[in-house]
């Protein structure tokens, strides 16, 4: 049983995911960054209606950040915790000072587009792992992200 680790997963499967899971939880930690950022700076006739919207995101985006990083410790693994890590790590890159409306809702859109690609790409690596737990996490998140980024997109008309 040396090669399963304590949920009975293969130990270089678990390996292999909680790789793909770090790079995950760099993509959220610089998004919720990236969307507190665009809640304390849009500026504009819109700006109570996002600056609520903004904050309902990187609230959902922070709980993600949790999950994510105690999915890795579940498959007996450690999450990167050090922003420098998530810089290197992360596919969404860090937006600073955007404060037209529309750039801070497609910088969110593009974000959310992000972490379903990737979400896609370890849903495919748990399945091949048979690890359901994983599948399902991320297979929620890719629905309600999906969702988000049909409503982003009909806001930006
Ligand atoms: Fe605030």
């Amino acid at each position: 049983m040396s090669d399963t680790n304590a949920i009975g997963l293969h130990s270089g499967s678990a390996s292999d995911l909680a790789e793909k899971l770090n790079e995950l939880l760099a993509n959220y930690q610089i998004f919720y960054m990236n969307v507190r950022g665009y809640h304390w700076n849009v500026k504009g006739s819109n700006f109570f209606e996002l600056h609520e919207k903004f904050e309902e995101f990187y609230t959902d985006l922070l709980a993600k950040v949790d999950e994510v990083a105690e999915r890795i410790l579940t498959l007996g693994h450690k999450p990167v915790h050090a922003y420098s890590d998530y810089i290197s790590l992360s596919r969404i890159t860090e937006a600073k000072d955007v404060h037209d409306g529309e750039a801070c809702v497609r910088g969110v859109l593009e974000g959310y587009q992000r972490l379903i690609e990737l979400q896609r790409e370890i849903l495919s690596v748990a399945s091949d792992a048979d690890d359901e737990g994983t599948a399902s996490q991320v297979g929620d998140y890719i629905r309600e992200q999906e969702k988000t980024v049909w409503m982003l997109g009909a806001y930006l008309g």
